[in-house]
């Protein structure tokens, strides 16, 4: 490879990062004990640490829950790798650029409804790392609770390899491809498509096109598994079978590999001796994931009213109390409206959950598109007990429409739902592209209360 700098942004290098990302094989399923074999013969057989594991390679646990948590939530995988994760040399501390961790103390916390204009262009040279952007979050990076809400826009692929001590991440691109490099092997996201990377795993991310856009939930709790359905019953929302695992694949590369690590809020890096890209083998289920948001299977009324939008929720972070959700990660997928005598937008309302939303394409139904609003890339903060809802555009409109079958087809929105207030940093709280007059969407929903008939 040629200088660096020059090569990670060539088009060529992007073309075939594609064609990589194009012809991959990937397992089926959520929260499996899933494994998979670079190399045949390179998975031990009947045992996960013999005293010479097969094809000299190193045999290492990696330990997502305690030992002794319950089956249902345990999680751990076994790598088989070239090099132990421990042969590398001490970490030093690096700038964290733009990227913050809870506990967010340095705004005071806002009531206020608040809407951003999409990240502006990075400098040159961005990789996904760099480009990081903390809007805010809740809870505490150090006692596994709470979140953050971050941005990313990158225009380079990484270099060096990142994870994360403190939360998994889960990536929803907006705009631009993904290959990412993961020490479990390779993943393709296109916008539309999610990841979830599991805390401490190794990752490095490669752009397919030019820039790189989206957004991310670092999930400082619980991971996320799949909500579970009640009545709905055995299938429907987001179906275990589409969630795609990687198969191994493994880098053997020798020579100077940058590893930056998140640790207790701030990067960390240290320079390998080699890639730490380099398991050949793996099983486990503490493991990396894709998924394609337009594959969940939408819920909804086929009488009147709507749903609360749980309905809608594709993953849950559950925390010690039943039915309350660490963070959960909702999407407003195509779908149908046939309510009778309902209005059909999501309803006006206050809510004890705090609401982050984005927009990965198209229009969201409660909120007029176009500049100035809720746009692609983009995002809105209703935190705690503010009030939301429908702007009065949308009111008018939905109120007066006739109430034929409707499809909505023409956006992808989605929401990190959270239970504690979302604090901002004070990057977003004064971000140049927080929109001023935010709540004059709110204006102008006229009085038509008539007492007397
Ligand atoms: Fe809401």
């Amino acid at each position: 490879m040629s200088d660096g700098a020059t090569a990670r942004g060539s088009a060529t290098e992007r073309e075939e990062a594609r064609k990589i990302a194009e012809g991959l094989e990937h397992l089926s399923g959520f929260g499996n004990e899933h494994s998979s074999e670079a190399v045949p013969g390179a998975l031990p057989v009947g045992r996960n640490s013999p005293q010479r594991a097969p094809l000299g390679l190193y045999a290492e646990q990696l330990s997502g829950s305690a030992f002794t948590e319950p089956r249902a939530v345990n999680r751990r995988s076994w790598l088989y790798r070239i090099r132990p994760s421990a042969a590398h040399p001490a970490f030093t501390r690096t700038g964290n650029g733009a990227l913050r961790s809870a506990p967010f103390t340095q705004t005071v916390p806002d009531p206020n409804r608040l809407r951003w204009n999409p990240l502006p262009d990075p400098a040159e040279g961005t990789d996904f790392l760099a480009g990081l952007w903390t809007l805010g979050g809740n809870g505490d990076v150090t006692q596994r609770t709470g979140m953050a809400v971050h941005l990313y826009h990158a225009n380079a692929s990484m270099r060096r390899v990142f994870s994360n001590a403190d939360g998994e991440l889960l990536i929803v691109p907006e705009r631009g491809g993904l290959l990412l490099r993961t020490e479990f092997g390779l993943l393709h996201l296109e916008p539309g498509h999610i990841a979830l990377i599991p805390r401490g795993v190794r990752f490095r991310v490669e752009l397919l096109d030019e820039t790189a856009r989206g957004y991310v939930c670092e999930n400082y709790g619980a991971p996320f598994q799949l909500p579970d359905l009640g009545p709905i019953g055995a299938n429907g929302l987001a179906n275990a079978r589409d969630f795609r695992a990687p198969v191994a694949a493994y880098e053997d590369v020798e020579g100077p590999v940058e590893v930056v690590n998140k640790y207790c809020g701030n990067l960390w890096t240290a320079t390998y001796d080699h890639s730490p890209l380099d398991v050949v083998a793996w099983h486990g289920n503490h493991v990396p994931y894709a998924y394609d948001l337009r594959r969940f299977n939408v819920m909804g009324t086929i009488s009147y009213d709507h749903p609360d939008p749980s309905i809608f929720t594709v993953l849950t972070s559950p925390s010690d109390t039943p039915g309350l959700a660490g963070v959960d990660f909702v999407v407003f997928a195509p779908r149908w409206l046939v309510g009778e005598d309902t209005f059909r937008p999501p309803y006006f309302h206050r809510n004890v959950m705090s609401e982050y939303m984005g927009l990965i394409e198209g229009a969201y139904d409660a909120k007029t598109a176009g500049e100035g609003g809720f746009v692609p890339g983009g995002g809105s903060l209703h935190t705690m007990m503010s009030a939301h809802g429908p702007d009065r555009e949308t009111f008018d409109r939905a109120s007066a429409a006739e109430l034929k079958p409707q499809k909505i087809d023409d956006g992808l929105a989605f929401m990190f739902e959270t239970r504690w207030p979302v604090s901002l940093t004070p990057q977003a709280a004064r971000a140049e592209h927080l929109q001023q007059g935010y709540d004059d969407v709110w204006q102008g929903l006229e009085r038509h209360f008539r007492p007397l008939h």
